[in-house]
């Protein structure tokens, strides 16, 4: 294919522009500067602008710790979203926030642009647990663990069952570690609401199979190693009464 054509058809400039960039001496061709347009590229060929890779579909998977005060939102006109937190190039590659956390929500964040392993992570039937440490007001007791692994009935459904493991509790306030498998909108604060308890304060540390890092600083993102890639992908697939698994597409990963 033709080198302008290539550039052009990675979806970001003209056939003009792309003619314009190349003449001007900005593009690479496996590592060569390359000022002829016409140039015919093969399909292994790395093209490189100004520093970037140009069509480069690979799947990227990243970590983010999520702070404070951040939407987690595509774009905002007004505050600062997850997006602004994550390398330019990776919001090109439609690298995107899997599921939310609340604006005040810290925590563990997952950004990818997997969408086939994104819908299955999110996917309630595929029981991908996910753990919160949630500072509540007032004292957890026994009687709240039993009636998070009961299911709670909220105002629009009953929660499937849930861990709750008191961490510390005293009449003031108190500390917890919930698990839950599905992420309706407030699901953790609603579920402390209707056993009398006002969320404080919330940390999501484990998504799945992946823990946030402890070196990993607020605001900060890395990418998943490969281990953890084929966990997330691992803890997706689902067993058929006849033993055989169902899930992702072979040959990704
Ligand atoms: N549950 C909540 O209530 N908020 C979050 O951000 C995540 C889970």
């Amino acid at each position: 294919m033709r080198l302008d054509k290539y550039l052009s058809q990675s979806g970001e400039y003209s056939r003009s522009e792309a003619g314009k960039l190349i003449r001007s001496g900005a593009v690479r061709v496996n590592g060569e500067p390359v000022r002829k347009p016409d140039t015919q590229i093969g399909p292994d060929a790395q093209v490189v602008l100004a520093g970037e890779v140009i069509g480069d579909n690979s799947l990227q998977y990243y970590l983010l710790h999520k702070p404070a005060g951040v939407l987690t939102a595509a774009r905002d006109s007004r505050a600062q979203t997850v997006m602004d937190l994550v390398p330019e190039n990776l919001r090109k590659r439609k690298v995107q926030p899997v599921g939310r956390l609340d604006k005040d929500t810290t925590g563990l964040l997952l950004l990818t642009n997997d969408g086939e392993l994104a819908h299955f992570l999110l996917s309630p039937n595929r029981h991908v647990w996910k753990q919160y440490r949630a500072t509540v007001t007032g004292q957890l007791t026994c009687a709240d663990a039993e009636a998070f692994a009961n299911g709670l009935p909220l105002s629009d459904f009953v929660t499937k069952p849930a861990k709750l493991t008191i961490v510390s509790s005293t009449p003031e306030e108190s500390v917890g570690l919930v698990e839950v498998r599905e992420g309706k909108f407030h699901q953790v604060k609603r579920m402390f609401a209707a056993t009398g308890h006002e969320v404080t304060a919330l940390h999501r540390h484990r998504f799945g199979p992946l823990t946030l890092p402890d070196d990993l600083p607020v605001g900060q993102c890395r990418p998943l190693t490969e281990d953890e890639i084929q966990a997330l992908r691992q803890s997706v697939q689902t067993r058929k009464t006849d033993g055989t698994e169902t899930g992702l597409s072979e040959g990704k990963g």
